[in-house]
C-alpha cells in the first residue's frame, strides 16, 4: 500500500476524479462550511462560476452517485464480513467452538456497532444537498456503478426513476440491551431515536442500495471513518497534536499582530475533513479549505454544517479489522464527536471550503498572489506532478507569503503499472527543495516530525511517519521561474 490516504488511493482500475470532483466541472465551485453563513455569505474573493457541458455533468453525477453508493451499502458490506467470521467460526471442531463461545457474542456486538455506524452515515446522507439534480443520467444498468472509466464517452440523458425513497431502518433494531457493546446512554438512546425513523436521503434512488458496490469503495467509507477519528474525535487529538499543532504554532509565531479587520488569508489544499482550516480560522485568519473528494466533502459537510453540539455522534471505527487487537473491547469502543462543537470554535469571518481539484481551481488567474499562506498538511504527495503543485504554491501566495508544510513523500500514484496509468512524478525531499527554490521560495524552518496517519493508538501495529516540516517565504525576486508573457 503507497498511500496514507486510503481513500484516495486510487490506482489501477478508478481515475482520481472518481473520488470526487472532476477538474473541469467543479473547478470554480464553492461549498461554504461557515455553519450560520453558509447560504448567505458570499466567498472572500469571488471566481466566476464555470458552465460545464452536459456530458461533464452527467460525469460528475455517476461519479456522486456511485460514492452515495458506497455509503449507502457500508452496512450490508459490513455484515457480510460478519458472515464471513461466523462461516469460519462454524467451521470450527467442537471442542475450539466451546473454547471460543464468546465470538458469537463478540459477532453480534459488531453487527450491533455496524447499525450505529450506519445510522451516523445515514443522517449524514439525509443532511447533504447534492450541488446536482440527481435525477439525471441514471443508468439503466446499476453495474455500471463498477467502471466509470468510459463514462467520459458514454452518458445516457435518459431521465430515469429517481423517486424519493425511504430506507427502512427496521433492521437495524437488534436487542440492544443484549447486543450494545458498552453502555452509553446518551448516544444509544439517540441513536435509538433515528433508528425508529425513516431516513431518506433525498437524492437516493432505489437502485442506489442492495447494489454490491466495489471492494475498494466500501474501503474508501471505512476510511473516512478513521479520518472522523483523525479530525474530530477526542482519540485524535494525539496525532492532531503532532500534526496541526507544529503548523498553528507557526502561523501564531509568522503573524503575530493578527487585525480583526484585516485578518491575514490561509489556504489548506487537500483539507480532508476539515479540522486542521477550521483551527487556523480560529486563530484568526480567513481560511480556506480545498478539498476534492465527495467522500471527504459530504463528511465534512455534515460536521461542520450540521453538528448541533459536542460528542453529538458515536461510532465504532475500529471494527472493521479483526487484526491487532489487544482485546475485543478495544476493537469495539466507541469513539464520539466531534469533540468541539465548530461552529462555538471562534472561526474569523470568511472561512470557507472550495470543492474542486487544486490544480483547476488555483490556476485561476483571480487566484494569483491572493493568499498569506499555504498550508499543506499531508498533500503533497497527491500530486500526479509535484512541480506543478509547487508552482501553484507559489503562484497563489503573495510575495512575502509564507508556505508551511507537513507530510511524508508517499506519492499516492507511485505504483500505478500498466499501458494507460496515471503520471506520477516521485521526487526525493532533496529535489523537492530544489523546485521550491526554483520557484522563489527560502527555507525558514526546517525539522523532522514523527506522526501517523489515522493510526488506531491501541492496535499492536502503527505506521510511523518521519513527516518533513518546513516554513518557506516566497521571494519573487528570488524566482527562477518564467514569469507568463
Ligand atoms: C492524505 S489526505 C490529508 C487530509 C488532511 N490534510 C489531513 O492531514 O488529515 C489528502 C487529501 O487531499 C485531497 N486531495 C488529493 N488531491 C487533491 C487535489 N488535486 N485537489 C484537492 N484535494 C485533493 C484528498 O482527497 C485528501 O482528502
Amino acid at each position: 500500500m503507497a498511500s496514507h490516504c486510503q481513500p484516495f488511493e486510487e490506482k489501477k482500475n478508478i481515475k482520481q476524479t472518481n473520488d470526487g470532483l472532476s477538474p473541469a466541472i467543479f473547478g470554480s465551485r464553492r461549498l461554504l462550511t461557515h455553519p450560520e453563513k453558509q447560504s448567505t455569505s458570499p466567498p472572500p474573493e469571488k471566481m466566476g462560476e464555470r458552465r460545464y457541458t452536459e456530458q461533464e455533468e452527467a460525469l460528475e453525477i455517476k461519479s456522486l452517485r456511485r460514492i452515495i453508493a458506497a455509503y449507502a451499502n457500508y452496512q450490508d458490506a459490513a455484515e457480510r464480513d460478519v458472515k464471513r467470521y461466523e462461516r469460519s467460526f462454524k467451521m470450527l471442531p467442537p471442542a475450539h467452538k466451546e473454547l471460543l463461545f464468546h465470538l458469537g457474542l463478540k459477532y453480534q456486538r459488531l453487527r450491533w456497532c455496524i447499525s450505529m455506524n450506519a445510522s451516523f452515515i445515514m443522517n449524514m446522507l439525509e443532511a447533504f444537498e447534492p450541488p446536482f439534480d440527481m435525477s439525471q443520467y441514471v443508468d439503466a444498468d446499476p453495474s455500471n456503478l463498477h467502471d466509470h472509466s468510459h463514462m467520459g464517452c458514454t452518458h445516457s440523458s435518459e431521465r430515469g426513476d429517481c423517486s424519493i425513497i425511504s430506507i427502512s431502518r427496521s433492521n437495524l433494531s437488534l436487542d440492544e440491551q443484549h447486543d450494545s457493546p458498552k453502555e452509553d446512554t446518551k448516544t444509544h438512546e439517540s441513536s435509538r431515536e433515528t433508528d425508529n425513523k425513516k431516513v431518506t436521503p433525498r437524492h437516493c434512488t432505489a437502485s442506489l442500495f442492495k447494489l454490491n458496490v466495489p471492494p475498494i469503495d466500501v474501503d474508501k467509507v471505512r476510511c473516512i471513518v478513521r479520518n472522523i477519528v483523525r479530525d474530530w474525535g477526542e482519540e485524535g487529538q494525539k496525532e492532531r497534536d503532532e500534526c496541526y499543532k507544529p503548523i498553528l504554532e507557526e502561523l501564531n509565531r509568522l503573524f503575530p499582530n493578527r487585525s480583526d479587520q484585516r485578518p491575514p488569508s490561509c489556504l489548506v489544499p487537500g483539507a480532508g475533513l476539515g479540522r486542521l482550516a477550521l483551527e487556523i480560522s480560529s486563530l484568526g485568519f480567513v481560511s480556506q479549505g480545498n478539498e476534492f473528494s465527495y467522500y471527504m466533502l459530504i463528511c465534512s459537510n455534515f460536521i461542520l454544517n450540521h453538528t448541533q453540539e459536542a460528542n453529538e455522534w458515536t461510532i465504532y471505527p475500529w471494527i472493521h479489522s479483526n487484526c491487532n487487537s489487544l482485546s475485543d473491547n478495544d476493537q469495539l469502543r466507541p469513539v464520539s464527536f466531534p469533540d468541539i462543537h465548530p461552529s462555538s470554535a471562534g472561526i474569523t469571518e470568511g472561512f470557507s471550503m472550495c470543492a474542486g481539484d487544486f490544480v483547476e481551481v488555483y490556476s485561476e488567474e483571480s487566484q494569483e498572489s491572493a493568499w498569506d499562506a499555504v498550508v499543506t498538511c499531508f498533500f503533497l504527495d497527491t500530486a500526479h506532478n509535484i512541480v506543478e503543485y509547487i508552482e501553484i504554491i507559489s503562484k497563489v501566495l503573495k510575495d512575502g507569503g509564507v508556505w508551511i508544510n507537513l507530510g511524508p513523500l508517499l506519492y499516492h500514484f507511485a505504483d500505478s503499472y500498466g499501458p494507460d496509468d496515471d503520471m506520477s512524478i516521485e521526487l526525493s525531499l532533496e529535489d523537492v527543495k530544489k523546485v521550491a527554490y526554483h520557484y522563489g521560495f527560502t527555507m525558514e524552518v526546517e525539522k523532522m516530525i514523527e506522526t501517523t496517519y489515522t493510526s488506531n493508538m491501541k492496535a499492536m501495529m502503527q505506521n510511523r511517519y518521519h513527516a518533513a516540516f518546513w516554513t518557506m517565504r516566497k521571494d519573487a525576486s528570488r524566482s527562477k521561474a518564467c514569469k507568463p508573457r
